[in-house]
């Protein structure tokens, strides 16, 4: 389990014990082999490079993976400057001794003069089913000296249909009968069980799994892996994924037991606002049962194999689990536990055999992403008791997951858990945002002792949590919450001399991290929890900046991929179960997500191949914005949300609608270009002009003011392209004096927000970006913060201390307190405020340049990007600034220094000018350009 802002990889060069300490944690018994392949190798280099964190695919030693040409990845690190890797060679074996001794049997790269590290496409022996693969690699600095990573691995996962032995298999239940809009159907958790012997020597084991569903793997009495909410959610009727496990630690020779327990998940469960809106369908929407896959492969040390595949030879049952559901919550009834099912020597005899499940008509391939974990446990910081025998604990941030439950009691009492973000005044729990999200959980004692419960099928959005029907008085250790969400790793520092920005980037992060659950979800808590692409989109490079979002994303637009409507739209959430009566499925700025997450992706990691895949997918939807323009123009029309949840005067939707679709050509035309598609790239960039055109004839006027005065209308026109290069600086004026007649405060909503920032900076109003950025009159960041938040809310009034939910007009259902979206001031914070930027894909050159404004005294950012770890700090001082940098090696940067007296700043002790370390490349603006290597550099200018 990792704390929320420990485990940066560059922070301290790992040693061997320390990896495979780390690689034991994430991969069980594989790590042992990879020790001993440490071990084994003889390393006696001595390079000044350090190779770090390989990855396949985005992922460290990823299990079952279904690419056999995958992606290869490590980072590098020096103390030295200007130090880079002049040439690397990639050794891949087929066992950790065969590697230890170079003898590469799959591939061997081969001595590759190249300074790249990363999305290198593995090139050796055809790969097949269940192969396993050992590498490492070797890379050579500038002075020719050797340097050696330690070994890492993949393995293929089942790549053909004739691979899987295992069939679908369940346990049916009573169909529900009552009336859906009235009570819900929460059928129980099925549990399904197999003994088996093995007689022979075991030398390795793995299991592929799935489910339609969720499942909860168990051999010999024990939860297989570390993962919960498997196999994530797809569009079960296009792909779902499964799951590889290294079990050979957990099996035995003679009598062992494997079982699974079942849940309707996003297959069979309530998804979204269903219910709420009263759809035909409320629940169900890929399947009314779950089911489940499983195949179990022993290799014995003699050579020979068992594999033991679910079947209809399984025994089934149902267990204490009574309900299960995403949004609803679980039940679980301890009375009804059957201990020792999932061990041998249970008697299963008024199990049923199995029923065989639904055949599947999509793919069944191994899991791209990130898997969602318990991460962090917390300790609830006070309980109050509003009401006799009512008790509420806060936990102290609003999270998103589940609590472990702790209490003694009669047998058959029953403790009721229920979730809430805030409290009313008078100090209950306030559920009403929730919705149709019942988000309670019951335990029901078995009154044996101390009895320790958490659910498994379901989370919760929430900061406070009451209990109750206890018999016993709890107390602070009655619960503890567990934070759950996908394990991508945090990737980014933030502080500075504010106490309320510094507490404002831990509720983006706190907020990031609870959305972002094997799909970006709006929001946790109440019955939505959808994929909205307009969200993502928005927050994508904030996301990138916060965390390594790499094989997040590339698993989610296969879902936005999947989601394309048959016309060539992207979906307004992906996956896409439901689509709403007379509600259109598309609209501008939120389909878009279908072309700026792979563009930035590719900004961001320098991932072309997301494109690759997409790019006919994209084109269809250029082709669909076109069929619906007049002239160049889009029409707002359909279920546009327009600038949602702006205040005061709104920004047309046609002018947003076609604001993104000259974006999107303009993105086409580079994407096109990166693919080598000379033809395409020359349409979107012709496009792009004429959608320009008849937008500044549509919307502009002729002193750069805009026909809409919103603050959305101009920084989308600025941002976007779209002003005539002699009216933008009048643009960018006329934005900036609307905020100032504004109090120095947003009118913006979703769409407008972050652009407002970014264009604020790129046109030098600094001082004004920086008073947006402190404000804390509503509406602001900083007036949540100064009302309490630990989370990025939904709506600039979602609270205030004064007036109560939503300036206590009403107490609204749609009020969130967990909805990441306005936290996407993070991408001005990383690549304005500290200036880190890559110029081009990847980092691989990156531009350091820090806009500094009024109201700050200094600010320190970190980011560890595709190729490293980037610092940029800077302090103001009486008579002078301070600049700090971080470069990572094997890159280069352009540092813009604020100061264009180069006589004036020194790095180190050292004038600009006479240092041999960088160059001097010239004035830009108020800067003064510097070319330099990797390294750490310490500027100072004086005032
Ligand atoms: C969600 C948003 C989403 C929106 C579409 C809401 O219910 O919570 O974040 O983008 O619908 O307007």
């Amino acid at each position: 389990m990792r704390n929320l802002t420990g485990f940066c990889y560059q922070e301290k060069a790992m040693s061997e014990k320390q990896i495979f300490r780390n690689l034991k944690k994430r991969t069980f018994r594989f790590g042992r082999v990879l020790l001993v392949a440490l071990l084994l190798s003889a390393h006696g280099f001595s390079g000044n490079l350090s190779v770090e964190y390989l990855r396949c695919e985005y992922l460290v030693n990823p299990l079952g993976i279904q690419n056999t040409t995958p992606r290869l990845s490590w980072i590098l690190t020096s103390e030295e400057r200007n130090q880079v890797q002049t040439a690397y060679r990639i050794l891949v074996s087929s066992t950790p001794e065969k590697l230890a001794n170079n003898n590469a049997d799959l591939w061997d790269s081969g001595k590759m003069e190249s300074n790249q590290t990363n999305q290198i496409v593995y090139s050796g022996k055809q790969l097949q089913s269940r192969d396993e693969c050992y590498w490492k690699v070797r890379v050579w600095d500038k002075s020719g000296a050797v340097s050696e990573s330690s070994v890492a691995y993949w393995s293929v996962g089942l790549l053909n249909y004739s691979d899987w032995k295992a069939k679908w298999i369940t346990h049916n239940v009573e169909p529900f009968t009552g009336d859906k809009y009235e009570e819900l159907y929460l059928p129980p958790a099925r549990y399904l069980r197999k003994s088996f012997k093995l007689g022979k020597q075991i030398k390795s084991a793995k299991v592929y799994a799935s489910a339609l569903g969720l499942y909860e793997l168990r051999l010999n009495g024990q939860k297989v892996g570390d993962a919960c909410f498997t196999p994530g959610w797809t569009d079960y009727n296009k792909r779902v994924y499964y799951n590889t496990y290294d079990v050979t630690d957990l099996l035995k020779a003679g009598e062992n037991a494997i079982g699974a327990i079942l849940a309707d998940g996003w297959y069979a469960g309530y998804i979204g606002y269903a219910l709420f809106v009263k759809l035909d369908k409320v629940r169900g929407f890929y399947g009314e049962s779950p089911s489940f896959i499983g195949q179990l492969e022993v290799t014995f040390t003699d050579g020979s194999k068992e594999i033991i595949a679910s079947s209809e030879e399984w025994m089934a049952g149902l267990g204490p689990i009574r309900e299960a559901d995403i949004l609803m919550g679980e039940v679980y009834d301890a009375r009804l536990e059957n201990t020792g099912w999932d061990q041998p020597g249970f008697n299963a005899e008024n199990w049923e055999k199995a029923d065989l499940g639904l055949k599947l008509s999509g793919a069944l391939e191994a899991y791209p992403g990130v898997l969602v974990k318990h991460i962090e446990e917390i300790q609830p910081i006070e309980m109050t008791e509003p009401e006799k025998g009512t008790y509420i604990f806060n936990l102290g941030k609003n999270i998103a997951g589940i609590v472990r439950l702790k209490v003694s009691g009669e047998k058959g009492e029953e403790v009721t858990i229920r979730y809430g973000e805030m409290l009313h005044n008078d100090g209950s729990l306030m559920t009403e945002n929730l919705r149709k999200a019942r988000a309670t959980d019951t335990y029901i004692l078995k009154g044996e002792g101390v009895e320790i419960w958490e659910p498994r099928f379901t989370y919760h959005g929430f900061q406070y949590v009451e209990v109750t029907g206890l018999s016993q008085k709890p107390d602070l250790s009655t619960i503890t919450g567990i934070v759950m969400n996908s394990d991508t790793r945090q990737a980014s520092t933030f502080t500075c001399s504010s106490e309320m920005n510094n507490q404002l980037y831990q509720n983006i992060l706190t907020t990031q991290f609870a959305n972002f659950f094997d799909v970006p979800t709006d929001c946790p808590q109440r019955d939505e929890r959808l994929g909205w692409t307009g969200d993502a989109q928005l927050y994508s490079v904030s996301a990138a900046y916060n965390a390594d979002v790499s094989a997040f994303f590339t698993k989610w637009m296969q879902d936005v991929d999947d989601g394309q409507l048959w016309y060539g739209a992207y979906p307004i959430f992906a996956p896409i179960p439901y689509i709403r009566p007379y509600h259109v499925p598309h609209s501008p700025a939120w389909s878009d997500a279908g072309i700026i997450i792979p563009y930035n992706m590719y900004k961001i990691y320098g991932d072309t191949l997301l494109l690759r895949r997409m790019y006919p997918g994209m084109k269809r939807f250029m082709d669909f914005q076109l069929s619906e323009s007049n002239g160049f123009l889009r029409p707002g029309s359909g279920n546009n949300y327009g600038d949602w949840l702006s205040l005061g005067k709104e920004t047309s939707k046609d002018l947003i609608a076609s604001a993104y679709f000259a974006y999107d050509a303009k993105m086409m035309s580079e994407i096109a270009q990166c693919l080598n598609q000379e033809e395409d790239a020359a349409y979107y960039q012709h496009l792009f002009q004429n959608i320009k055109k008849d937008y500044a004839r549509q919307y502009m006027n002729e002193d750069g003011s805009l026909k809409e005065h919103t603050q959305t209308a101009y920084a989308l026109s600025l941002y976007m392209g779209l002003y005539p290069e002699n009216l933008k600086e009048q643009g960018a004026a006329f934005l900036a004096k609307m905020i100032t007649e504004n109090g120095n405060r947003f009118s913006s909503g979703f769409i407008g927000t972050k652009h407002v920032m970014l264009v604020l900076s790129d046109f030098g109003y600094n001082d004004l970006a920086y008073s947006l950025f402190t404000q804390t009159e509503y509406p602001s960041w900083g007036y949540s913060v100064v009302n309490g938040s630990t989370s990025i809310w939904e709506r600039w009034n979602s609270y205030t201390k004064e007036t109560g939910f939503l300036g206590g007009k009403t107490r609204s259902a749609m009020n969130s307190f967990s909805h990441y979206s306005f936290g996407a001031v993070a991408e001005w914070m990383f690549s304005k405020a500290a200036g880190i930027d890559t110029d081009g894909p990847g980092f691989r050159k990156i531009i350091i340049k820090p806009s500094i404004g009024e109201g700050l005294q200094f600010m320190n950012a970190s980011y560890n990007s595709v190729n490293g770890r980037i610092v940029s700090n800077w302090k103001k001082g009486d008579d002078r600034l301070e600049l700090h940098v971080e470069i990572p090696a094997n890159t280069s940067a352009q540092i813009y220094v604020p100061s264009v007296e180069r006589k004036k700043i020194r790095e180190g002790k050292t004038l600009i000018g006479k240092s041999n370390d960088f160059s001097i490349v010239g004035i830009n603006g108020t800067y003064t350009v510097l070319q330099v290597g990797s390294g750490v550099y310490d500027f100072t200018i004086e005032k």
